[in-house]
């Protein structure tokens, strides 16, 4: 399917590639490292044709646009891309807290050893043993907090005394076909998977300040077909959540509500979408154009304003009943990020502090040396923070502390991937 020529190695020690696989598009961003930061040196994205609310329904659409993607972003940054980490989103994703506890060896005075890296893996495997049906994949163990002998709150407790660790971890699982769906379009691609990560994990990490998840956040990332949500209190991922739901359907609502066509919704969208009717700034009449059949017509911009405000207070109601059902509601005392492309109508931040109730802002990618293209755009968060969680993974690796990373053995071995894919995906189609 894809006869491009790779040159493996070389250039890319240094490099960290994100590749976020979106409802409408793919994303790629190429980052350099510089110590223990990064510079974006080349992003490229191309159109989507093969995902519908974040999942693969089609593979050679899926194909296309990473190669279209990955070489646009290959040819500004002047190297070649032979891996990436990637997202992965839809309805499918499911998380679970979970709990773990060990004994940590007794020593000779009887009060308990000195806590060390290799029991806080021991204790995250034990936390890690929830049993999942067989058709659900583990895409992230996260650590929320440890207990040494009952007391709370430690969150690197390495060094410290105790004869009982206990880890409370947030696990968030996918659908396996969905995910080895998503290998097999990279293996396709040429494209070597660093990692699966969960869409609104990687977003949170470009968007939110420390402050944030210390007090209380909640991140709502909005694409083009899914809503990624992630909490975060007292500085720990609480719940993270999928709703397949986002700007595209409010791009078919001004379709349906206007009798245009899809694409014409969307560029009125763009250009003159507003989410909130006191937000609106021009009262001018929009021409529609028309057609051979249709003549052109114009319409107001509140009445533009009349069809998509009621699509994002749907969208905000089901981001709060999925918090509430989460008992996270109340968690959230800094309030919402919103992020993702659909953020980036007019009024939704205004529209999200009236049906949140709390304070909202746009998410906006932060601490990364960026091009001009992709710095302050919601749209590139997702992608920026697949770098960032990038980083971070690999300077874990370098500290010997693998806690975020998930088990990786069979993307490791060639054969054993290349296997696990023709299978799996066998049995999918
Ligand atoms: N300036 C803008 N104003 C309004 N909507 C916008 C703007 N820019 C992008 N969008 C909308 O954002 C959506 C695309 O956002 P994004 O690129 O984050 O989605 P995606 O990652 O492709 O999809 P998903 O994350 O849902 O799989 C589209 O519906 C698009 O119409
Ligand atoms: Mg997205």
């Amino acid at each position: 399917m894809n006869n491009r020529k790779r040159n493996p190695g070389e250039g890319e020690q240094d490099v960290v590639v994100g590749l976020d696989l979106g409802t409408s598009r793919t994303t790629v961003v190429i980052a350099e490292r510089d110590g223990h930061s990064l510079n974006v040196i080349g992003q490229g994205t191309s159109p989507s044709t093969g995902l519908k609310n974040g999942v693969v329904v089609n593979i050679e659409g899926t194909v296309e646009s990473i190669i279209n993607a990955v070489e646009a972003a290959e040819r500004m940054a002047n190297t070649t891309v032979n891996s990436a980490y990637t997202t992965i989103s839809g309805d499918h994703i499911r998380s679970v807290n979970s709990k773990g506890m060990i004994a940590v060896g007794r020593s000779g005075n009887g009060i308990g050893s000195k806590i060390s890296r290799e029991d806080i893996h021991r204790v995250i495997d034990t936390a890690r043993t929830v049993t999942f049906p067989a058709d659900r994949e583990v895409l992230h163990v996260v650590p929320q907090d440890f207990l040494v002998d009952n007391r709370m709150g430690f969150k690197d407790p390495v060094g410290i005394v105790g004869l009982r660790l206990e880890a409370n971890v947030h696990i968030i699982t996918a659908a396996q076909a969905a995910a080895q769906t998503i290998l097999f379009c990279l293996q396709e691609a040429n494209i070597q998977p660093e990692d699966l990560v969960f869409q609104a994990l990687a977003a949170s990490q470009s968007v939110l300040t420390e402050d944030e998840r210390e007090l209380g956040i909640a991140l709502i990332d909005i694409g083009a077909g899914t809503m990624d949500i992630a909490v975060y209190h007292e500085g720990a991922i609480r719940h993270t959540a999928v709703i397949g739901l986002g700007g595209e359907s409010v791009t078919r609502d001004l379709a349906h509500g206007l009798r245009i066509p899809r694409n014409d919704a969307e560029n009125l969208k763009l250009e003159f979408g507003c989410a909130l009717a006191s937000c609106l700034e021009n009262d001018s009449p929009i021409v529609l154009n028309g057609n051979e059949e249709r003549p052109d017509r114009s319409v107001a911009p509140d009445i533009v304003c009349s069809v998509i405000q009621p699509r994002m207070e749907e969208i905000y109601d089901l981001a709060i009943k999925e918090l509430r059902q989460a008992d996270c509601f109340a968690k959230i005392t800094a309030g919402i990020v919103l992020t993702g492309g659909a953020s980036m109508i007019p009024g939704s931040v205004e529209l999200a502090e009236e049906v949140f109730t709390l304070p909202a802002r746009l998410g906006k990618p932060r601490g990364l040396g960026c091009l001009t293209e992709v710095a302050n755009a919601p749209d590139h968060a997702t992608a920026i923070g697949l770098v960032k969680y990038g980083l971070m993974q690999q300077d874990s690796e370098i500290r010997g502390m693998r806690v975020l990373r998930r088990r990786r053995r069979g993307y490791r071995s060639k054969n054993n991937r290349i296997e696990n894919i023709k299978r799996w995906f066998t049995d999918i189609f």
